[in-house]
């Protein structure tokens, strides 16, 4: 059987990276992006040394369309198709709207959302021709209910989640899916790379226990053998989407409630 192939992002830390390294554990050859060539080496290097499947390192900014495109192309000419995308790269630093002006939304913009919709771009039109193949995100609840004082980190992660609910539509029928997980909090480096974002983090999120990166990238391992359009994890996290689902007013009260005040 041919090697499987994945296009991880965000592999440089946190949920990519433990989801690139679990992946090449199981024998898949990973592609893996995010800027910091360093550490993209420092996790082929710990692949390598257990015998895993092999990493290459694909250092780039997601939000640079042609260096996604020269990527994509590389790699499909190299190693083939990607039987599975994981959209996993993102930052954001959490503002009020009249603190967001529009150089940092476009910055805001740039990952999740920009950076998955060109990686999904650069690999499209390949799966859809191999009639096979996972294109799966890493969401937020923020996606749903925007937490108060988190403007541009909300709207990054509503973006993302309209790129998968439109290939959802799209894709239907042709083998290819798109899947999108959405986890409470996940104890990476994020809080660190984007200072003041936990502090202003509704309590109401922070009731839900947190997982760590491995287990966030079990739950993705175990989507891209069974895809399903949404994966909630853990347990807690249903329940609140549930909520959601049935009083939406509720929930936004209380995020509202929980989360960071205007000192006036
Ligand atoms: N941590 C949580 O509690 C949690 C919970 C739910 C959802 N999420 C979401 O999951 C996603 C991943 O979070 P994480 O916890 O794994 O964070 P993380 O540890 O900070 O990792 C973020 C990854 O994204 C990459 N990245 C950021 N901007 C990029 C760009 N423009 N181009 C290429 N790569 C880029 C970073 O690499 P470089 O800096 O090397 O480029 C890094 O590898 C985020 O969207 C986050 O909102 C996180």
């Amino acid at each position: 059987m041919a090697q499987q192939l994945a296009v991880v992002t965000g592999a440089s830390s946190g949920i990519g990276r433990a989801t690139a390294m679990q992946l090449a554990t199981r024998g898949w050859r990973v592609i893996a992006v995010a800027r910091r060539r360093e550490r993209l080496e420092q996790l082929a290097a710990q692949a390598a040394a257990v015998g895993a499947g092999e990493v290459v390192v694909e250092p780039l900014d997601g939000a640079d369309p042609e260096a996604v495109a020269a990527m994509a192309a590389r790699v499909r000419e190299r190693y083939g198709t990607p039987g599975a995308i994981v959209n996993s790269a993102g930052a954001g630093v959490w503002r009020w709207p009249e603190d967001t002006p529009p150089a940092l939304m476009e910055q805001l913009l740039d990952s999740p959302f920009r950076t998955a919709y060109h990686v999904t771009y650069g690999f499209l039109g390949a799966m859809l021709a191999a009639g096979s193949g996972v294109i799966l995100h890493v969401g937020s609840p923020a996606s749903y209910v925007a937490w108060p004082s988190s403007t541009g980190y909300s709207i990054s992660r509503w973006a993302l989640r309209g790129l998968h609910e439109s290939l959802l539509q799209d894709l239907h029928g042709t083998g290819v899916h798109s899947c999108h997980v959405m986890f409470a909090e996940v104890t990476s480096e994020y809080f660190e790379t984007n200072p003041d974002s936990w502090e202003h983090a509704p309590w109401l999120g922070k009731l839900i226990p947190a997982i760590t990166p491995g287990e966030a990238a079990e739950v993705i391992v175990r989507t891209l053998h069974r895809p399903r359009p949404l994966v909630l994890h853990p347990q807690l996290l249903r329940l609140q989407f549930g909520l959601f689902r049935v009083a939406p007013g509720v929930v936004r009260t209380l995020a509202r409630a929980t989360g960071r005040q205007r000192v006036s």
